[in-house]
């Protein structure tokens, strides 16, 4: 077990470098075992969600060499066998093995996936794009097993843009004979991310990033190479730490066009920042105003930065709203930031916002991977010592955030407990 300790009120100035996004890179590791050949991956984030896929790349006598973030991963002696529960359990994105291996094998057999505690979580809408597909599905307690006799293309209309489900149907129809097509698709960045990879290992596929993807079914794929692309994420995580405290706080390596739904209220708040190509320059505004913020698929405002930037809002000057739209259990974080001193009043999916107010350190406890983030957040403009616990949930996302933080002049540090 670990915590983090944060003396706050510290300005952070230097340069930050965003690594790549976590959500291609887990799912790009499992597509790499529907090649006949070597397929390479540079860029992949040092982060424990990243250790856990290799974990399930070996179970499946998968070879995989790395230098530094460049990974090779080589799945010529592949066994197609059960995944453990174990293992799926400890993250959310071990489902895209179904996908992957549906595609090669046209059989998987997997537990329920693990993931962060933000809502029920459930997976119909990947279960019912294979059935359409041609897969049979049984369940035994949390094990599906899943198999294909004869996997086709299907007209596939997800009642929801889940991310998931579009990434495990896209995965799975690669592989699958004839046309397949994906209405109300997730237009998420990373899922070009993704079908770049396939296109560049053979496959057909067209649309992804629109609502419409189309997809014609290829026999095999062949090795190809791709980098992941950078972390809109991460990179909105430190720009929110560098609006409440960059003093000339740079943050490089960003693509702005996926992060404008952020830049655009952090203006209206009166952030001051400034953009040169991939490049961000923050410093700490004297004031800020109160702004509304709602959740939605992309490229609306990220659910994965509702929670930091509500720590933004506890600075701003006047009432600020939240609503999340994607998950049901979004806000456990603001009963620490109130713990801390915010004033903030929540449901589960909805928050007020009154400040500003300011925050001391306090024993807090990561509820999930952006409530930590938000936590650390916080630790850093609150006065004295901020202990936070639970840190995996952090880990599971951004890589060496430590390291990244003390080096702009974070008083940050994680010891063993
Ligand atoms: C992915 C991201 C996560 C991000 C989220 C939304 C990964 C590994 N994680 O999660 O960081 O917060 O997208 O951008 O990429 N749903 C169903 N049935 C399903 C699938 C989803 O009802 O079969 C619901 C979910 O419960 C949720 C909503 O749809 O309420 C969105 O889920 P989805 O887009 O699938 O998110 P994830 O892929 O889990």
């Amino acid at each position: 077990m670990k915590k983090i300790l944060i003396e706050g009120n510290h300005l952070l100035s230097g340069t930050i470098k965003i690594g790549g996004v976590k959500n291609s890179a887990v799912a790009l590791l499992p597509t790499a075992i529907m090649a006949k050949g070597v397929v390479e991956i540079a860029n992949v984030p040092n982060i424990s969600d990243k250790d856990a896929i290799l974990d399930i790349l070996k179970k499946l006598n998968v070879n995989v060499t790395n230098q530094d973030s460049y990974f090779r991963i080589d799945a010529t002696d592949i066994k197609n066998t059960v995944i453990p529960e174990e293992l799926s359990k400890k993250l959310r994105a071990s489902y895209y093995f179904m996908g992957a291996l549906l595609g090669r094998f046209k059989y998987a057999e997997i537990y329920l996936p693990g993931g962060c505690n933000i809502g029920a979580r459930p997976i119909d809408l990947h279960l019912k794009g294979f059935e359409a597909m041609g897969v049979d599905i049984i369940k035994e307690n949390d094990k599906y097993i899943l198999t294909a006799e004869h996997l086709h293309g299907a007209d596939i209309h997800l009642d929801f843009a889940s991310v998931g489900a579009t990434v495990n149907i896209l995965l799975a129809a690669t592989l699958a004979e004839g046309k397949t097509v994906i209405h109300n698709a997730a237009k998420e960045v990373e899922i070009i991310n993704i079908a770049d990879l396939l296109n560049r290992m053979g496959g057909k596929i067209t649309g992804a990033g629109t609502d419409t993807i189309v997809i014609i079914g290829v026999e095999s794929l062949h090795g190809a190479k791709i980098d992941v692309i950078p972390d809109r994420i991460e990179a909105g995580t430190y720009i929110i730490m560098g609006a409440l405290l960059g003093d000339g706080l740079i943050i490089e390596g960003v693509v702005f066009e996926h992060l404008k739904s952020l830049l655009e209220k952090l203006e209206l708040m009166g952030v001051d920042f400034t953009i040169d190509k991939d490049k961000i320059t923050l410093n700490k505004s004297a004031s800020l105003r109160s702004i509304d913020v709602v959740t939605e698929v992309y490229p609306g405002f990220p659910t994965d930065l509702g929670q930091p930037m509500s720590v933004l809002l506890t600075q701003a000057s006047g009432v600020s709203h939240i609503k999340e739209t994607i998950f049901e259990n979004r806000m456990a974080h603001t009963k620490y930031l109130n713990i801390m001193g915010a004033r903030i009043d929540a449901s589960l999916t909805e928050a007020t916002i009154t400040g500003p107010n300011a925050l001391r350190g306090e024993k807090i406890v990561a509820t999930d991977l952006r409530s930590g983030a938000a936590l650390v957040t916080a630790g850093l403009i609150a006065s004295g010592v901020t202990e936070i616990y639970d840190v995996d949930y952090i880990l599971r996302g951004y890589e060496r955030i430590i390291n990244k933080l003390s080096d702009v002049g974070a008083k940050i540090e994680i010891v063993e407990i």
